[in-house]
């Protein structure tokens, strides 16, 4: 394809997944996919924020339904967690990447909550684009924490109901982030499982077969191939662009 034809999205979102078969289908443990799950990710994301014109990587890490899962496996990705935030600061500090996170801090660890939070401290004023890590993060929790911080400003006068439409309620998310135009899940699941449920409301989807590990640099270039393709039409006829 001709490369001034290509269209880069704004604000891009990966749902993480295929981890544990990517692992098990090799006969080893769960927790060596989530190893290099993350070791992908690290590199993935500095590669789409660096160098392919893409603002916002939003990427969803923990669900709060993923507490469900045995304690092992939960323990296991809390721990590297903290062993990755910790080690991939410099990377993203270095690249002048923005790191936040989008989530519920309860019922994170205490070691969890502070290196999410130094990590957020040291890249807050880069301005080489937005990664977004959702962690122990919900859609309708998400949707539910900013109507009770609205109902909050209501009860203080700091807003009125009449102010009360789309745009302002944008602004009472985790993250004050335009929209998801791209939603890439992997490892051939179809659904989207409770990520970003306001923010992916027009996105393009995007569903490769590729497990996790696996969904590298060229995956990528590949699905931009694929957004390239779409016709966006915000339920009009012709296509706009919503972000700068
Ligand atoms: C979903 O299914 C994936 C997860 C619960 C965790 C994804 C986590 C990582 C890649 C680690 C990220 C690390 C950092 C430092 C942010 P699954 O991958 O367990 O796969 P399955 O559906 O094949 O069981």
């Amino acid at each position: 394809m001709d490369d001034s034809k290509i269209k880069i999205p704004y604000h891009v979102g990966i749902i993480v997944d295929g981890n544990g078969r990517w692992a098990e289908e090799q006969g080893k443990k769960r927790s060596y996919g989530h190893k290099i799950g993350s070791e992908n990710l690290e590199k993935l994301s500095r590669y789409i924020l660096s160098q392919t014109g893409v603002k916002i990587l939003s990427v969803y890490v923990f669900s709060t339904e993923n507490f469900k899962r045995s304690k092992e496996e939960v323990d296991y990705l809390m721990n590297l967690f903290t062993k990755k935030f910790k080690s991939d600061a410099k990377l993203y500090q270095k690249e002048n990447i923005k790191v936040v996170f989008s989530g519920r801090r309860e019922p994170l660890s205490e070691e969890v909550l502070k290196t999410i939070d130094e990590i957020t401290e040291m890249t807050k004023n880069n301005t080489g684009g937005i990664l977004n890590f959702c962690l122990n993060y919900g859609g309708r929790a998400e949707i539910i924490d900013a109507t009770l911080k609205i109902s909050k400003d209501l009860g203080q006068n700091k807003i009125t109901e009449e102010e009360i439409n789309e745009d302002l309620f944008a602004h009472y998310l985790y993250q004050d982030l335009p929209p998801i135009d791209f939603l890439i899940r992997t490892s051939g699941e179809y659904r989207i499982s409770n990520f970003m449920l306001w923010q992916a409301s027009y996105a393009e989807f995007y569903f490769p077969e590729t497990y996790f590990p696996d969904f590298n640099n060229d995956e990528f270039d590949k699905a931009i191939l694929e957004y390239t393709k779409r016709d966006r039409r915000f339920g009009g006829n012709h296509y706009e662009k919503t972000n700068p």
